[in-house]
């Protein structure tokens, strides 16, 4: 099958997620104006499209994903003259900008909330989804389902008012919109979507694009967790019975009526499932997030409960990603890190001082090479890590985390050994971990603010800054700059190319070709730190295209050694 080739397929993204990006006031949190000082940076770095996390009017229960006014923005990151200049500036210097669309609740601080709680007459009651309670043999009230919420407790709230509970997948404060009923899409479309494409934004990263359409009846979900009071629910909410529908009719009225970009994050499910949203021909969206990768190691139903992997379960996560496409009319991305996933330095590489630079290279290499739309998130391209084990539960700040542990430490009773365990699997899997302040040189706050940001800042800023490496030809940032001109010289190859594993058993290296029209580049990739042998898996002469090795040897590569080779 040939590929249609569009901007959006060709671009790389970098996400910015506002308040811990670049502060301009002096208040520790970060904001518009700072980011618009930022831009010749990201522009540099060989950007072509900036996705906005949420910057809409909210009270930042989940950080923004709780939007209380689809067309106003948030105060603290400045005003809407400063959204226009971003926009702006953005595109003078030929680049373009995407916004989070977070169409499946809003904040209860909503309007259309606030409408709709008021009374059950109320012509927006149905704008969300509420149920009467169930009342149990002992008479008490209970929630109308069993159904556990993405940040723990009930998927469901009791408002005194009108006596009856609505339904937040995510926060109390995120009430689910009622997408059954077809005023509340209008309303959507018009203040979330057209609002903002009239604007002259670029398209957006659909939030949780898989989840508008729940099946009804509403019943109970089956018991995953026997010491649990809510469970797991997702079979009736994921890629639910409506859900192609829905998003056929957002493309129909508004979205493919502009040249946009549209990246839904659409998160379990079937290939069948997944490709539905994505192939050409059905016009939904543009392309969707896999999580395949990142995910490695999360418990299934529960991240927190870590389980592990290795280069084998790495390699056939990439693998699924980038075959996800192939011989379809559909697009895909490719990502390794995001606000809401650690950091790859720490989870895939090795960010001990030796290895910091090395292992990161490798991954910007991996990520160069694969197939699909490119997606790189503030401080990526500088090797940030996560933050440290010693950090107290004190020191999150995400509702996701904050909320578990309180939970978690009810459950196993106070439990000092599970309680450790715990904060050393956050340490490694918590959302926090990517999102503490942006290192930009060694002053004080990592020169993110004058003041004490509003999050604790990664200790190792001193060591690990963007000013330190933007000079520094052979910085970790200074690679990226040269492995994503790399990308875009070969496009053909490495962003188009079919993709095909050499070393699949192997444990150390990942060996694999990217193939297009007769043409061949092979990679790989020491993922230990040890040396590997060296050995050609693949018939042809091999000329070296990047490297992050100071030196070749031909029968070994170093520790966290990569090449990319055209094979000829
Ligand atoms: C997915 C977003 O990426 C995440 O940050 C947010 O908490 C949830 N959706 C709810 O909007």
């Amino acid at each position: 099958m040939t590929v249609t080739k569009t901007w959006w397929k060709d671009a790389t993204v970098y996400q910015i997620w506002p308040a811990s990006y670049k502060d301009s006031n002096g208040d520790g949190v970060g904001d518009i104006p700072g980011i618009i000082s930022t831009l010749d940076y990201v522009k540099d770095l060989g950007v072509d499209v900036i996705w906005l996390s949420p910057m809409f009017d909210s009270p930042q229960d989940d950080m923004g994903y709780d939007i209380s006014n689809y067309e106003g923005i948030y105060p603290k990151y400045g005003t809407m003259n400063d959204m226009d200049n971003l926009i702006e500036e953005t595109h003078k210097r030929g680049m373009k900008m995407i916004l989070d669309l977070v169409i499946n609740h809003t904040s209860s601080e909503h309007d259309w909330f606030k409408e709709s709680r008021s009374s059950k007459t109320n012509p927006k009651r149905d704008w969300y989804i509420w149920r009467p309670p169930r009342i149990d043999e002992n008479g008490n009230r209970q929630p109308p389902t069993n159904w556990v919420s993405h940040f723990s407790g009930s998927a469901w709230a009791y408002d005194e008012l009108t006596g009856e509970y609505y339904m937040h997948l995510f926060a109390k404060s995120q009430p689910d919109l009622n997408w059954e009923n077809p005023e509340t899409r209008e309303a959507i479309y018009k203040s979330a979507v057209k609002f903002w494409l009239d604007k002259g934004i670029d398209g957006f990263r659909i939030d949780v694009a898989s989840m508008y359409s729940k099946t009804y009846p509403l019943v109970d979900a089956p018991i995953t967790f026997t010491d649990r009071e809510f469970q797991p629910c997702g079979q009736f909410f994921l890629n639910g019975p409506r859900i192609h529908e829905f998003h056929k009719e957002m493309y129909d009225k508004v979205t493919g009526n502009y040249d946009a970009m549209t990246v839904g994050e659409v998160c379990k499910g079937t290939r069948e499932e997944s490709l539905a949203y994505v192939s050409a021909k059905e016009k939904e969206m543009n392309m969707i997030f896999l999580f395949d990768v990142v995910q490695l190691g999360y418990g299934a139903d529960d991240r927190y409960e870590y389980q592990g992997f290795n280069l084998v379960d790495f390699k056939k996560a990439v693998h699924d990603q980038c075959e996800f496409v192939s011989g379809t009319d559909a697009w895909s991305t490719v990502f390794i890190e995001n606000h809401d996933q650690p950091r790859c330095i720490t989870r895939f590489g090795n960010p001990s001082k030796k290895y910091h630079a090395k292992s990161g290279k490798l991954l910007a290499m991996l990520e160069a090479a694969l197939t699909g739309t490119l997606f790189i998130y503030q401080g990526q391209e500088i090797g940030m890590t996560n933050i440290g084990r010693d950090w107290d539960i004190s020191d999150y700040q995400d509702i996701d985390s904050t909320n578990y542990y309180k939970e978690f430490k009810e459950r196993v009773g106070g439990d000092e050994q599970k309680l450790s365990k715990l904060m050393e699997n956050l340490a490694l899997v918590a959302r926090d971990n990517a999102r503490t302040p942006v290192q930009w040189d060694d002053s004080a706050n990592g020169g993110f603010s004058t003041a004490k940001p509003w999050m604790r800042i990664n200790d190792n800023y001193p060591e690990i800054n963007a000013k330190s490496q933007i000079n520094d030809p052979n910085s970790l940032l200074s690679f990226y700059k040269q492995v994503l001109k790399l990308r875009k010289a070969y496009k053909d190859l490495f962003i188009y190319g079919e993709f095909k594993v050499l070393d699949y058993e192997n444990k150390n290296t990942f060996t694999f070709t990217k193939t297009q029209a007769g043409k061949t580049a092979y990679v790989v990739l020491n993922f230990t730190e040890e040396e590997q042998p060296f050995e050609q898996l693949a018939d042809g002469k091999l000329d070296l295209l990047v490297t992050n090795a100071d030196k070749l040897e031909e029968t070994k590569l170093s520790p966290y050694e990569g090449r990319i080779y055209l094979l000829n």
